[in-house]
């Protein structure tokens, strides 16, 4: 497994270009299997994940080629209507692959995800509403198994705004017939974007980035061309780590706008930052003022950036309180920032942050994606070297994470297995 080793403590000074979202091109490469025509698709970062979902896709009967961040989908041979555990295991995304092909077959397969480190994670809520559509469902040896003779449109409410609950029964929607009306839906900006695809293949959706989404399903869809939008979580994570680290960053091909939480946290602790169309400057100004978050849904301080925003609050000049709304086991980072010198105190869902003048390098450990991105906005920040084991983590979610790092000045390295 690689690992970064860290020298901190160094400013960070230039320019980062942000990649396109993970998680808006992940539902966007599924909505493939809506059509048989060819989906070209743009801005798709090179992550662990997308690769996952290419190989779901090409299990699926797809034939995928990806290079420079264009994925062209193409149909290969009849689809097949089950996900195999191996890859829902790997990337509980997977279960994306469900609406399109219970839209398209009325017969899914999908092995249930299970728990992962931050939470347990059901899929009862995407369940619950495709039963709505009139799919029935059958539970075998750990799959859950949808059939429906006929899926007619409907009135759905979902009990809490699940971002793939919401995508899902998009994507499912589309195609079937009559009028479905999803409400408390997720508002996430990767919504609007999976529904901009959509209208793309000829979709009909209305209110996309309300809490209400309208779809009148169609009979067939056509292939897209479609780019997918820059990722706000990378882009939330760079302006931390440059609040944390000192310096100053201009972030490029990013959509401010989409991060308006983070810019008004990261104000209040004392960082200067000036957004333009599609750009972002951050400018540190040194030890940041204590500044509570409380994460939830968009338009909420996100939990994706829960982790990193708790790395910048370990050196405030004061106390802070981090309260951890969406994810029960969120904090998996708070062990690992403690052998950094930290002091957090955790009860529940909330965390308090008792910030110190300096943290200090030390071997540590990646748990998730967003838990190590915040290790690595620590270990950006303090003094000394830190090494920063299980990087596959990091990954899954952030492209050619050390390479913008060192372009901007920090001392990171990858240290590759076979070389450990
Ligand atoms: C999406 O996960 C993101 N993943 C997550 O990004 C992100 O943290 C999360 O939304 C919240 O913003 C992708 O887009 C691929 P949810 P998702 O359904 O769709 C509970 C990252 O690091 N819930 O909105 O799985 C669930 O357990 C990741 O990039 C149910 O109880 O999130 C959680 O507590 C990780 N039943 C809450 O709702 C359900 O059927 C929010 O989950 C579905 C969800």
């Amino acid at each position: 497994m690689d690992k970064f080793i860290i020298e901190g403590g160094r400013p960070l000074k230039g320019t980062i270009r942000i990649s396109g979202s993970k998680n808006a091109a992940l539902p966007i490469l599924m909505s493939s299997l809506l059509t048989r025509e060819k989906c070209v698709i743009s801005n798709v970062p090179e992550l662990r994940d997308i690769r996952t979902t290419h190989q779901l896709l090409k299990y699926l009967g797809k034939k995928c080629d990806f290079s420079r961040n264009v994925s062209v989908i193409l149909p290969d041979r009849k689809l097949r209507t089950d996900t195999p555990y191996d890859l829902v295991k790997q990337m509980r995304a997977s279960v994306l692959a469900v609406g399109p092909l219970l839209a398209r077959f009325h017969r899914v397969r999908v092995s249930l995800p299970g728990g992962c480190a931050i939470g347990v994670r059901p899929i009862d809520i995407h369940i619950e509403a495709f039963k709505k559509l009139g799919a029935r469902i059958y539970y075998r040896q750990g799959d859950v198994i949808m059939t429906a003779a006929r899926l007619k449109g409907a009135r759905i409410r979902f009990k809490f705004p699940s971002v793939g609950a919401t995508e899902n029964l998009m994507m499912c929607a589309v195609l079937v017939p009559g009028t479905t009306v999803l409400e408390n839906c997720a508002m996430e900006p990767e919504i609007p974007d999976l529904a901009q695809g959509l209208k793309g293949m000829g979709a009909v959706i209305k209110g996309e980035g309300t809490r209400t989404i309208k779809i009148c399903g169609v009979r067939s869809l056509r292939g897209i061309m479609h780019n997918v939008i820059p990722d706000r979580i990378e882009t939330g994570t760079y302006m931390i780590a440059c609040a944390a680290a000192g310096g100053e960053i201009l972030l490029k091909g990013t959509a401010p706008g989409r991060l308006k939480s983070l810019v008004r946290a990261l104000r209040n602790a004392g960082a200067r930052i000036r957004t333009g169309e599609n750009q972002i400057f951050v400018k540190s100004a040194g030890r940041p003022s204590p500044v509570g978050v409380v994460t939830g849904p968009y338009p909420g301080f996100p939990t994706d950036l829960q982790g990193p925003w708790m790395s910048l609050m370990c050196i405030a000049r004061g106390k802070s309180r981090i309260c951890e709304k969406i994810f029960e086991n969120r904090f998996i980072h708070v062990p690992e920032l403690a052998r950094m010198g930290a002091h957090i105190a955790v009860s529940g869902n909330t965390a308090v942050v008792e910030g110190v003048r300096q943290l200090s390098g030390a071997p540590v450990m990646a748990s998730d994606i967003r838990a190590g991105a915040a290790l690595v906005a620590a270990a950006l920040a303090a003094k000394g070297r830190s090494e920063i084991r299980r990087v596959y983590h990091i990954d899954r979610g952030y492209e050619k994470i050390e390479g913008k790092l060192k372009s901007v000045g920090a001392n990171i390295k990858r240290v590759r297995r076979d070389v450990v």
